[in-house]
């Protein structure tokens, strides 16, 4: 399946999802900040935290960085920011391959994209952002070690971590109780047990319950936290956007998750796929994944 279609229609999911409480803290926080407001987002994907940045109205000045280690993403990030403000009336113009500048109503962004694996790029970096973003990426790596490298990223400045995955997986209906709970506790195993190229731990399915403690450790203030919950359903039997391919390809990571596991024949773990696409086309899945955002403020 395709990834990069599938950050695309998140976009219209994670705008739901956002907790709108915690969104409304950032901009109250940042508020008075004089402009322009630095954003770092890490694991950016294609941009749609820039977008969405922008078309929110975080800051009516924005510098925003991005980074992820997927070039494709980035390519298309490019792509999306600029047909987004040509469709949106805006004015703007690229000044590299994943670079540029906008104007759209009445809010200015400066942007760039790298190509990079975060970890590398923080570590040479000598800049200072005011606000990082970490957005559908800190369930994916190991707590302790990233959120150090945040909140040296941004001294006194703000943490916006968002969709952080929390231990809860719903797909409705349940043909089969017994076989959906030992799926989805091979699915949440497989992210307890997600290693990095070099063997360390990258990723667990309880993140958001473990950010608390992690976030205090750091000695981050928790500034305010909500809910993020991803909730897609179809009315009368069709998906919003391009939301039924979000639900095709979560279908996807799931067999693609558990299938090699000794516990369930392969068998039966791709017909639990198959009759989950066939709900899809009928537009009776109903999906469900618990997630936190958080704000926080990093010691200076
Ligand atoms: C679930 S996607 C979220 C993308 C984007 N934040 C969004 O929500 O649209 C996670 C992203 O993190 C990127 N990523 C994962 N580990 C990374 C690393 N160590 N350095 C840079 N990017 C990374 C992946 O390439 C992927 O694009």
């Amino acid at each position: 399946m395709d990834f990069l279609r599938y950050l695309d229609a998140k976009e219209t999911v994670d705008d739901r999802a956002l907790n709108k409480d915690v969104w409304q803290a950032l901009v109250d926080a940042v508020a008075a900040r004089p402009g322009p407001l630095r954003v770092l987002d890490l694991g950016a994907g294609a941009g749609a935290m820039l977008r969405r940045l922008w078309r929110w109205g975080l800051h009516p000045h924005l510098d925003y960085t991005g980074v992820d280690r997927n070039p494709d993403a980035v390519t298309h990030g490019q792509a999306r920011t600029l047909a987004w403000l040509r469709a949106h009336g805006g004015q703007g113009q690229a000044t590299g391959p994943a670079s540029g500048y906008g104007a759209w109503a009445g809010r200015t962004v400066r942007w760039q994209s790298h190509c990079a694996d975060a970890a590398e790029w923080l570590a040479q970096a000598r800049a200072r952002w005011d606000v990082v973003v970490a957005h559908a990426f800190l369930d994916l790596v190991h707590l302790p070690t990233w959120l150090r490298w945040l909140a040296a990223a941004a001294p006194g400045g703000w943490g916006y971590l968002t969709l952080v995955f929390d231990g809860v997986t719903v797909f409705e209906p349940v043909p089969d109780p017994d076989l959906e709970a030992r799926l989805m506790a091979l699915y949440h195993r497989s992210m307890d047990e997600r290693r990095t190229a070099t063997g360390a731990p990258a990723g667990h399915s309880q993140s958001g319950r473990r950010l608390f403690a992690a976030l205090r450790a750091t000695g981050a203030r928790i500034l305010a936290v909500g809910a993020s919950d991803w909730v897609v359903h179809a009315t009368d039997g069709r998906y919003p956007a391009d939301e039924a391919y979000f639900l095709a390809y979560i279908v996807e990571t799931v067999r693609q998750a558990v299938r090699e596991h000794p516990a369930l024949p392969t068998a039966t773990v791709d017909a639990w796929a198959a009759q989950r696409r066939e709900h899809i086309a009928q537009g009776t899945l109903v999906y469900m994944a618990h997630q936190l955002d958080f704000l926080v403020r990093w010691p200076a």
